[in-house]
């Protein structure tokens, strides 16, 4: 059994492609692994800047891990600043941290090139991943693809700091992609993700998540043409939900490539599909909005597990310093 933690940040509502690249693997690990999931909710105020808007999505963001099936009797669940032993091990972790590391970091100058603003918060936040990461000695982290590079820097840090204070303090964690790695796409055809505005969030109320799939962008082959499955939006969307060796992603196939399918009709089998795979998530869903006590109860008995451990890595992290 491994111990198993990975978190997701609360900066706008989560959506297929953090289910498809994240959430999914935190279902399949969970039934064998200790797990840790939480909400990364110092790293959000990176982008965020209205309290209102942060304390709703953080909400959002627990509820939802809750709908999709994150198990509180397997699973820790918490949000990051009830874990405030992280920001501590940020700060001795930026002190082994060179900056030409940051400097080569992507994600900070993708966010920056998107028009998020240049603070130092987003500048080290692979410290504070790391710091996450380290806190509760986890052994495997699964995220998507764009979340490789950070797991680099957190491996290489934990074993800087080894190094330098020559102790056993960090251990040096592995990642985990989803089985299908694909960057899943939005309704515009690049890559889904909060900041684009083109995400689909399967929890929407029916009328809007059908509205949301008839308008994904497709190309103009007319109806009647035969058309390559792989080039299209509607097409990846279905495949990466229903499992590349479904039997209804391979009959969606097949009816793009024998003509007579207008992309209307492939919209309508997404929209059918998203329905029929969420269908349990969304009642659980409906449920738990109704009953806010649970999730505070969920919260409060995470925070503690992952704090107890984060005290302790702290602990052995100021004793190898030098501050105990
Ligand atoms: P966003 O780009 O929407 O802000 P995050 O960066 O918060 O998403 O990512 C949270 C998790 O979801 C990460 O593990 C990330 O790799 C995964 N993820 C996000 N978008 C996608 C996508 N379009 N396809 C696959 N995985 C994704
Ligand atoms: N960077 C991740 C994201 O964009 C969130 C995150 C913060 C995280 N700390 C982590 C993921 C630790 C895995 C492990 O969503």
């Amino acid at each position: 059994m491994a111990r198993v933690l990975s978190g997701i940040q609360p900066s706008g509502k989560l959506h297929l492609g953090n289910y498809a690249g994240a959430i999914r693997q935190f279902l399949d690990l969970q039934a064998a692994n200790e797990m840790f999931v939480f909400v990364a909710s110092y790293h959000a105020l990176t982008s965020v800047r209205d309290p209102a808007v942060l304390r709703d999505n953080i909400r959002q963001v627990v509820i939802d891990y809750l709908a999709y099936g994150l198990d509180p009797e397997r699973t820790s669940i918490y949000v990051q600043h009830d874990v405030p032993e992280v920001t501590e091990l940020c700060w001795l972790l930026s002190c082994v941290c060179p900056v030409s590391q940051m400097d080569k970091a992507v994600s900070y100058k993708d966010k920056v090139a998107k028009g998020l603003a240049a603070n130092v918060g987003l500048y080290v936040y692979p410290i504070l991943q790391a710091a996450d990461i380290l806190a509760v000695d986890a052994d495997l982290v699964p995220v998507g693809k764009d979340q490789v590079q950070h797991l680099e820097i957190t491996r290489d840090l934990a074993g800087r700091f080894n190094h330098e204070f020559s102790s056993e303090v960090f251990k040096v964690p592995s990642y985990r992609l989803a089985p299908d790695a694909d960057v899943l796409p939005g309704v515009d055809g690049e890559k889904m993700s909060k900041s684009y505005g083109n995400t689909i969030d399967p929890f929407e109320d029916e009328k809007s998540l059908r509205k949301r799939v008839m308008g994904i962008t497709t190309d103009s082959t007319p109806m009647e043409a035969a058309k390559d499955p792989d080039a299209c939006t509607v097409y990846k969307i279905f495949r990466a939900i229903a499992g590349k060796a479904d039997a209804r992603t391979l009959a969606l196939a097949e009816r793009y490539r024998a003509g007579g399918m207008g992309y209307g009709h492939a919209k309508q089998s997404l929209f059918e599909l998203l329905l029929d795979h969420f269908g349990p998530a969304r009642s659980r869903r409906a449920a738990l909005v109704r009953d806010p006590g649970q999730v505070d109860a969920v919260l409060a008995r995470g925070a503690r597990a992952a704090r107890d451990k984060a005290r302790a890595t702290v602990d052995r992290a100021r004793n190898a310093v030098g501050l105990s």
